[in-house]
């Protein structure tokens, strides 16, 4: 392929860098991945080292050019996206402090509780639109001031993960406002940073990188990362989104009272929105889209294909391991295990609340597990619950999400979960609404790159770029288990409130 036009799209998610090439017309050329590990020093903690996120990208793109022979001089922009939320702290040489702390962290748990009663939530939801939540940036600071009041001194900036990786590769510190929105101190409604929110935590301003919106060039490529990948030096780097945002925009879920859902390492209902609004009890996240001037609601679970992610690893390693073996996939194998049991596991419910959770329950010690086990029970039906579980709590987000007044007709899916046909078939029936996949079932890194399209010019508008490129591939309608599932959903609701207490004590 020589000279053809492209873009890249980066995806910093929690587990790997995926780099995307989409040409003109949003075919896409290639795709490769570098996966890098999630370190956690103590429970509820989670970390990741800044520099790993710049290694595995470059490893990626080297791969990318090489194996599937792209011109790298044919490339016209670079997009990102990545997981949400995360503290990356610089020092004033602009080097990494420590370990960045990760979204699915829950350090700062009584910090967030101590501050809305301090602040009170309708100081909040009026300069942030959102309460603050364990996960959420600015509370990791206050973390830090409290217990490394050293490291907490040196800092000069504060950068979200994708955000760090641009500027390894350029020389800005810039952001979206999208993945903003994510920090506690952004005023999603006005699409600027908070002074109030500044000045209520004792924050200072200066450490914030600019806002820009998502299609916006903010920087160029720097010669070491021109001379590490291949790619030629100068080429511009667009803003790009958090990776819920990008994934939407990588579904085509762009337009007023469209929804999706993304299946990863957590789980997302997603509604597009033209105008501000929130729920005003902050039940959901009410964040700036990354098509500009536009928004959107989202309810987050922390743990949806990693619970599966869990259970295929710890208890069925062997299935798994014979599965590689035979260049399998494991989850699919396991997956398949799982469609051998009838719909409702035989009566055994799963509770994917491993990290806690955050929507709907916003509940840092809430914890998994399995209710209603029987001796007639085994690993099929376990496997089975576990998707079911995860499923039940990506309709808790989709019911928030109603109860706002948006009525999906149908509901566009990705992510990595989204790819095993009988989660989809779940999604399908829980959810008791048509799904849809689309051109892509790696959403998210597909979004960073139409957001490149659009800031190099590909496509005029976001909507444009998704009308053009985004394309149906399966949709599957409600089947017969729906009703069945309802009475279920039902059932696991109730388990939570009867378990609250009881985790609290811990
Ligand atoms: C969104 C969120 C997660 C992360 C990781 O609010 O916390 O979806 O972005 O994917």
């Amino acid at each position: 392929m020589h000279g053809q036009e492209f873009v890249l799209g980066i995806d910093v998610g929690t587990s790997a860098i995926k780099v995307l090439a989409v040409d003109s017309d949003g075919s896409i050329m290639a795709t490769t991945s570098a996966s890098h590990p999630v370190e956690s020093p103590r429970t509820g903690w989670s970390e990741q080292s800044p520099d790993q996120w710049y290694d595995a990208t470059v490893e990626a793109i080297r791969r990318l050019l090489s194996q599937h022979e792209i011109d790298p001089g044919g490339v016209q922009a670079i997009g990102f996206a990545g997981q949400m939320h995360g503290l990356v702290t610089l020092d004033d040489t602009r080097q990494p402090i420590r370990p960045a702390i990760l979204w699915n962290d829950q350090r700062s748990a009584s910090i967030c509780l101590d501050e809305t009663e301090r602040l009170g939530l309708d100081f909040l939801l009026k300069h942030t639109g959102n309460r603050m939540l364990p996960g959420f940036t600015a509370p990791k600071l206050l973390w830090m001031r409290q217990h490394e009041p050293e490291a907490y001194a040196r800092i000069a900036h504060v950068l979200l993960p994708k955000d760090h990786l641009r500027f390894r590769m350029g020389a800005a510190l810039a952001t979206d406002m999208s993945d903003a929105s994510g920090t506690s101190v952004f005023d999603c409604g006005a699409r600027a940073w908070s002074q109030a929110m500044f000045d209520a935590l004792d924050l200072p301003a200066d450490w914030w990188p600019e806002a820009f919106e998502s299609t916006t060039v903010v920087d160029h490529l720097n010669a070491a990362t021109a001379e590490a990948t291949g790619l030629p030096a100068g080429t511009p780097l667009v803003a790009g989104a958090g990776d819920q945002a990008a994934s939407a925009v990588g579904t085509g879920a762009v337009e007023d009272g469209q929804v999706s859902t993304t299946i990863g390492t957590s789980g997302v209902v997603f509604a597009s929105s033209a105008a501000w609004r929130h729920p005003g009890d902050g039940s959901l996240h009410a964040f700036c889209h990354a098509v500009p001037e536009t928004w959107h609601l989202m309810g987050v679970m922390l743990n949806a294909a990693a619970c599966f992610e869990w259970f295929c690893r710890e208890l069925m390693p062997d299935v798994a391991a014979q599965a590689e073996a035979e260049g399998d996939s494991p989850h699919a194998r396991i997956a398949a295990t799982a469609e051998t049991v009838e719909a409702g596991s035989n009566g055994l419910f799963f509770l994917p609340y491993l990290t806690g959770e955050r929507t709907p329950h916003v509940d840092p010690h809430a914890r998994g597990g399995f209710v209603g086990l029987t001796p007639n029970h085994g690993r099929c039906h376990m496997a089975r619950a576990v998707l079911e579980g995860a499923t039940y709590g990506l309709m808790d987000c989709l019911e928030l999400i109603r109860k706002t007044g948006v009525h999906p007709r149908s509901i566009r899916l990705s992510g990595g979960g989204a790819g095993g046909t009988l989660w989809r078939r779940l999604c399908t029936d829980i959810f008791d609404l048509p799904t849809v996949t689309t051109t892509t079932t790696e959403g998210t890194g597909f979004g960073a790159a139409l957001l490149a399209g659009v800031g190099c010019g590909f496509w005029p508008t976001v909507q444009e770029a998704c009308a053009r490129t985004v394309h149906e591939r399966d949709r599957l309608e409600p089947g017969p288990d729906r009703m069945a599932y309802r009475a279920r959903h039902a059932r696991y609701q109730a388990l939570y409130p009867a378990l609250r207490d009881w985790w609290a004590q811990d």
